[in-house]
């Protein structure tokens, strides 16, 4: 059994009666990410770089921070490159990437991701490089292979996808998709914000070009991670100051620098990550990765068996229509969005409010894929969020709730 009372213990913003179910748009931090801003903004906030001790130790705990999401992806903590958002990121990326392109060369996007990781590709346009759209399968609501083959050309340079949609919930075979997109010779950037934060991500496993997530939706404070692949890295052109060398990676990628206070509070998530697996399989060592891949497991069982419910009962409502996968499987993730036949997507949420039950309505910035599914009319989808801090007894409360609402 998932030891939900001992996973919510380390989130002071959980003591409340309130059911989150938003947990996609950003989950509440760990108590420890906030004892850690709060330790180095009281007694470390000097500059970096400096040879007084205050200096020195500032920039060990910032270097932690950056090791600690390292490891959390099994990276290298030079591939990690940190910035306010992964929006931010991945616009920065899409900049330095240009010295790898010539016009001509084509970019793959979906119709189904996060606009994140489409607008910043599209803007390229601008620079002569040809935007291809990989459009989701209008029946299964996924991207599949089929659709993504006849886009691949020689001139293919870079497929940009995501891992799991923060819309419908479905997670795609990233390493599938990356072997065919490195088959074609070309490289892939993933979109990993709505996967993190209920699956373990291996950037070596994945083989992933480029991978993202949101801190702040995986226990963290407000921050957005980028993986590179170190060449990569190295080829791209630096988005810093003209004295930063281009070998000065991850920094040429961090104009500005990295938000200190957060930064160094970033070791809180992977300790808490480790302590929640030490609690489940007490006593069985094994090596830090593997501990993290078991951990993941765990939270992937809880959630599915989580959102099961939810899924029953959405699918016995006459008029209601589950957008994707409708049975609860390692496919799914806790993210699950909904429209009710004849009303209005917005009036939905309102009424659970009353009822202390969190969740929303809306595009989610998936805007395209609304726009393909046709409906933007009704206001968008209704979407529950689940995270592994959710309990059998909130979800009950939920589907009351909806039983009412709908
Ligand atoms: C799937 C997905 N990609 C990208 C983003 C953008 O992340 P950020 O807010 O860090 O820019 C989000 C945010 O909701 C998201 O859900």
């Amino acid at each position: 059994m998932f030891d939900v009372p001992y996973a919510r213990s380390h989130f002071p913003a959980l003591t409340e009666d309130w059911a989150l179910f938003d947990h996609a748009g950003g989950s509440v931090p760990l108590a420890g990410v906030i004892e850690r801003v709060h330790d180095y903004m009281s007694h470390w906030q000097v500059q970096l770089g400096a040879t007084y001790r205050h200096s020195a130790t500032a920039a060990a705990l910032v270097a932690g921070g950056r090791s600690a999401m390292a490891r959390l992806v099994n990276a290298s903590p030079d591939e990690i490159v940190l910035g306010p958002s992964s929006t931010t990121n991945v616009r920065t990326l899409s900049r330095a990437l240009l010295p790898l392109f010539s016009p001509g060369d084509e970019i793959v996007v979906t119709n189904l991701d996060h606009e994140t990781n489409i607008g910043a590709w599209r803007a390229l346009e601008a620079e002569g490089l040809v935007i291809r759209e990989w459009r989701f399968d209008p029946e299964r609501l996924e991207l599949t292979l089929e659709e993504l083959e006849p886009l691949l050309h020689q001139r293919t340079r870079l497929v940009c996808f995501t891992h799991c949609s923060n819309l419908i919930g479905t997670v795609h075979d990233a390493a599938a998709i990356i072997r065919r997109v490195h088959e074609a010779g070309a490289l892939a950037c993933v979109d990993g914000v709505a996967c993190a934060p209920h699956r373990r991500v291996d950037v070596q496993a994945l083989d992933a070009d480029f991978y993202f997530l949101s801190i702040y939706k995986v226990f963290g404070p407000h921050l957005g991670l980028l993986y590179g692949k170190r060449d990569l890295l190295l080829r791209a052109r630096g988005q810093n100051h003209f004295f930063i060398p281009e070998d000065e990676v991850p920094s040429k990628l961090e104009p500005g620098s990295v938000v200190h206070e957060l930064t160094a509070a970033l070791p809180a998530i992977l300790e808490y990550l480790l302590a929640l697996d030490e609690r489940h399989h007490p006593g069985s060592p094994a090596p830090e990765t593997a501990r993290l891949d078991r951990v993941f497991e765990d939270i992937a069982a809880h959630e599915t068996a989580l959102v099961a419910p939810l899924l029953d009962f959405l699918r016995s409502h006459r008029g209601v229509r589950v957008l994707g996968r409708e049975t609860a499987d390692a496919r799914r993730a806790p993210t699950v969005s909904f429209v009710a036949e004849g009303r209005d997507s917005s009036e939905i949420p309102a009424r659970l409010d009353a009822e202390r039950i969190a969740i929303r309505y809306g595009h989610f910035y998936a805007h395209r894929a609304v726009e393909a599914l046709g409906l933007h009319a009704c206001n968008g989808v209704v979407r529950v969020s689940m995270a592994h801090t959710n309990t059998t007894d909130e979800v009950g409360r939920l589907i009351a709730a909806l039983d009412r609402a709908l």
